[in-house]
């Protein structure tokens, strides 16, 4: 199983294509350096993921962020590491908590090595990443510190599920919001305060890369039923395996039917009935409303995006929304 590739925008303007090349190169080097440890197995065990792929979305949100003001300014590169390594450092703390065997096409750490390594090098990874941000300032310190606050938080919602008298819709998409489109928010910010971007460049960045975040996480969602392993580098059905109900089960149960597929979701979805669960799913219509409502946050990042300066770079986030439509099949 290979790992999907890093994102490849169609970037017709040939000065931030080489820009944004360059930005992706300089980022790769410094986030594998600052992983280097004198200790070899946590340098290995950190290197793992990085080298075993990703699609570097964070990243080039930062880079196309900086645009909006001096992209070469020396905090760039370093402000997309920060982002990238508090990423990377979820996604090793997310397969323990999800039991996830594939990570990026390969082994997770957790399958690899055990629980320990994997949550051990996530911290050790957070502790990289804040020892680069001393570097950039207390804004951006704050900026990290509150997004992995609802990062955090976001997981635990997700974990403990909604209460009797909270709508399960509503709960789900502030979930997606606080742990995924809070760090894809302050890659947008990040880039636009590093480069001295302006204040409502940034604000407005920031507004629509959180909204791309919480499409983002949606499609991740329709993916886990819909795609293959080989498309996503990771296991379809992890969701359900686990209990976790996304958008399209969501809808699903909420048809209030008594529906093979609705009992195979009353709970989490034992391992010889995931597969029957995913087909029925992947016929369901809630999938097409999961669909629309992803579509709708899109439209909602377009938005701001239109109010951004006439520069190549808002043709590339434009070309990012429509990435995030079509990722979603
Ligand atoms: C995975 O993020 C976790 C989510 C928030 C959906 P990505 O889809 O950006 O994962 P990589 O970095 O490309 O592996
Ligand atoms: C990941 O959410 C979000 C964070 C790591 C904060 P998921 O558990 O839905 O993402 P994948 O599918 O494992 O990448
Ligand atoms: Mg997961
Ligand atoms: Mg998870």
């Amino acid at each position: 199983m290979s790992a999907p590739p890093v994102v490849d925008l169609p970037i017709e303007d040939e000065r931030l294509a080489q820009d944004v090349a360059n930005g992706l190169a300089a980022v790769e080097k410094l986030l594998r350096s600052s992983v280097e440890s004198e200790d070899a197995f946590v340098t290995e065990a950190s290197k793992h993921l990085i080298e075993a792929g990703g699609k570097r979305f964070r990243t080039l949100m930062v880079l196309l962020a900086a645009q909006f003001g001096d992209p070469s300014a020396p905090g760039v590169v370093p402000g997309a590491v920060v982002i990238e390594l508090t990423h990377l450092g979820s996604l090793y703390h997310d397969d323990v908590m999800d039991e996830a065997p594939v990570r990026r096409g390969s082994p997770s750490a957790n399958a690899r090595w055990d629980n320990t390594v994997a949550i051990l090098t996530g911290d050790y990874l957070f502790a990289q990443a804040s020892d680069i941000l001393a570097d950039l300032g207390p804004e951006l310190i704050r900026i990290q510190a509150q997004t992995f606050s609802r990062l955090v938080q976001g997981q635990i919602r997700e974990t403990i599920g909604p209460r009797d008298d909270e709508d399960p819709v509503g709960h789900y998409l502030s979930v997606l919001a606080d742990k995924t489109g809070s760090l894809i928010a302050a890659s947008g910010r990040f880039g636009a305060l590093l480069s001295g971007a302006p204040a409502d460049v940034e604000e407005r960045l920031s507004r629509a890369c959180e909204a791309i975040g919480v499409a983002w996480q949606l499609g991740d969602d329709l993916l886990d039923v819909a795609s293959s392993g080989a498309e996503s580098g990771k296991t379809p059905g992890t969701d359900l395996r686990e209990g976790v109900r996304t958008l399209p089960v969501l809808y699903a149960l909420a048809s209030g039917d008594t529906s093979r597929l609705t009992s195979l979701l009353s709970g989490p979805v034992a391992e010889e009935e995931v597969e029957e669960a995913l087909t029925l799913l992947r016929a369901h219509p809630g999938m097409a409303r999961a669909r629309a409502e992803l579509e709708s946050w899109v439209d909602q990042a377009r938005a701001d995006i239109f109010g951004l300066p006439d520069i190549p770079a808002k043709n590339a986030f434009l070309a990012l929304c429509d990435y995030v439509v079509e990722r979603s099949g």
